[in-house]
């Protein structure tokens, strides 16, 4: 079997991508990774499709000429929902968004192709319509509503994840999902920090549906990818795991423990410039 050192790429608009680091790391031991959140200019869910493709070249040059990334995993499903051919067509390397994924988890837990599907994303998710294009395109013939949830993402970047505020702003937005939903898909990187929350307010709301993540689901997608294009590192090294930012180490190096599952100082998480020649 042929191996790659290289690392595996990652990218967010900010620390909602961790939840999908850490499925992979834990799924994949031995990979090293990189990780850039550009902190600086999230939110990209409100902004236009134009601006989230030019910010995400911005951030894939930028992984591929710094850490020389052997795949790329754009762990934002604002980015995945409007740039993955924009990102395929320009890298060299193969690139694994979060929507597919997602679609997939949400139709194994419904277990039935006419269920009523909820997805909570952002507005630039939402629009874009997406979700209901990858659950068609897998043979989902029931409805599905995708609803805006564009404040649970400074509630979790400011780590406020619990208690009255988050759970009265879930029953708000899931009062927009249709009665009859079995399944309601996290369908931003940034909300499965919210995840208890939002399960509480959907037991009150939609008592038959349940809460959906598609990380595990993006992590087999990568070991696949690797596996089929011989780009597994070897298992007998120790991998590293960069933390790249584009302001404020501080604050990824506040909410590591919440969204990576391990603390990391500040120290440790590299200020950068992205490339801006998109
Ligand atoms: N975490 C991102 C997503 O999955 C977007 C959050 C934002 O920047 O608006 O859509």
């Amino acid at each position: 079997m042929p191996h790659d050192q290289r690392p595996i790429g990652v990218f967010d608009s900010g620390v909602g991508g961790l939840t999908v680091l850490r499925a992979l790391q834990a799924a994949l031991p031995d990979e090293p990774t990189v990780y850039l959140g550009d902190t600086a200019r999230v939110p990209y869910g409100t902004r236009s499709a134009a601006t989230v493709v030019r910010y995400a070249l911005n951030n894939a040059r930028t992984l591929v000429k710094r850490a020389d990334i052997k795949l790329l995993v754009v762990a934002c499903n604002t980015v995945s929902a409007v740039a993955l051919d924009a990102l395929r067509q320009d890298l060299p390397i193969p690139v694994v968004g979060v929507i597919e994924p997602g679609a997939r988890a949400a139709l194994a837990a419904v277990g039935r192709v006419d269920a009523g599907i909820g997805v909570l994303g952002t507005a630039g998710t939402v629009r874009s319509g997406a979700y209901p294009r990858a659950l068609a395109q897998r043979g989902h013939t029931g409805v599905a509503t995708a609803v805006a949830a564009p404040l649970f993402v400074p509630l979790a970047e400011e780590g406020w994840t619990d208690g009255d505020v988050p759970r009265l702003v879930a029953a708000r937005y899931l009062q927009a999902l249709p009665a009859d939903v079995e399944a309601v898909v996290l369908g931003c990187t940034h909300y499965p920090l919210l995840a208890p929350v939002i399960a509480l307010a959907l037991a009150e709301s939609h008592p038959r549906a349940r809460v959906v993540d598609g990380a595990a689901a993006t992590a087999v997608d990568v070991t696949r990818v690797l596996d089929e294009q011989g780009l597994r590192a070897p298992s007998d090294t120790h991998p590293t795991h960069r933390l790249f930012v584009t302001d404020s180490p501080e604050q990824m190096a506040r909410l590591s423990r919440a969204f990576l599952g391990r603390e990391v100082s500040a120290a440790q998480i590299e200020l950068i410039d992205v490339e801006m020649t998109a």
